[in-house]
């Protein structure tokens, strides 16, 4: 579903990402794992186009996306859910919504995804009309996520969905993402928390300072030198 080529994300004389190859197939759950300033999101963000790619090829379904708008790219079905959330704190729960809904053009469905999320989040229906601000750590990323899914994506990639919330919410946030697989979802995980992240992977990628250092089956992680110990921590 997504390849890409030797992508290299540069802020002035800082690389932040070297050459990073990587693909996700249909249906497929990957995780990009490393520690702080690894090029994590660099990463994420050249793949949204939130950061222009200093080289390289993202290339979704056949066609190469490296010089698309955000919002085309969006258009295409490729949406991120961005590290620290970013939900609009002013807004009620229900404007937050609409908003991830913004490239579309049937009102109807939209209407539809909304209804669904309100179900599948009764705390989110709870606070409908009331300030996103004020709901809690986890519920806010309940949210971004579900604003993410409203532009129905057909890869969604996650930077830190686990960052700041208490171990027993992250255990839920990733329940739900499992759920997201499950339901045909195409995933890019980005984690610090490596043991949420290998939960559902198929995949998994490890980056420390802008290069893969390993790229392959959860369970070879553990061969690999203590590759999860050394750079992850556990
Ligand atoms: N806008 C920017 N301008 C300059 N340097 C940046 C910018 N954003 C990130 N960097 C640098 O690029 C490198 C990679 O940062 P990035 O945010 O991609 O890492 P990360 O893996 O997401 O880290 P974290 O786990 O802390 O979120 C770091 O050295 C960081 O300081
Ligand atoms: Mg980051």
């Amino acid at each position: 579903m997504l390849t890409v080529e030797n992508l290299t994300v540069r802020y002035g004389a800082v690389t932040a990402v070297r050459d990073l190859s990587l693909s996700i197939g249909h249906g497929e759950l990957v995780a990009l794992l490393g520690p702080n300033g690894a090029g994590k999101s660099s990463t994420i963000n050249a793949l949204t186009g939130l950061v222009d790619a200093a080289a390289g090829r993202i290339v979704l379904d056949g066609r190469d996306i490296s010089r698309t708008r955000t919002e085309d790219r969006i258009r295409a079905g490729l949406t991120s859910t961005p590290e620290g959330r970013h939900i609009f704190a002013n807004l009620t729960v229900a404007e937050n919504l609409r908003l991830g809904a913004a490239t579309r053009r049937d009102p109807k469905g939209v209407r539809a995804d909304i209804d669904r999320f309100l179900a599948l989040f009764p705390v989110l229906s709870q606070r409908y009309g009331q300030a996103a601000g004020t709901l809690s750590g986890g519920e806010q990323q309940m949210l971004a996520i579900s604003r993410s899914l409203m532009s129905r994506p057909k890869l969604l990639l996650l930077d830190e969905p686990s960052l700041g919330l208490a171990p027993k919410i992250v255990v839920q946030i990733f329940d739900f993402i499992g759920q997201l697989k499950a339901e045909g979802l195409t995933l890019l995980v980005v984690e610090q928390n490596a043991a949420q992240a290998l939960r559902f992977a198929d995949r998994v990628h490890v980056v420390t300072s802008g290069t893969l250092r390993y790229s392959g089956p959860p369970a070879g992680l553990a061969d690999e030198h203590g590759l999860l110990n050394l750079y992850i921590g556990g």
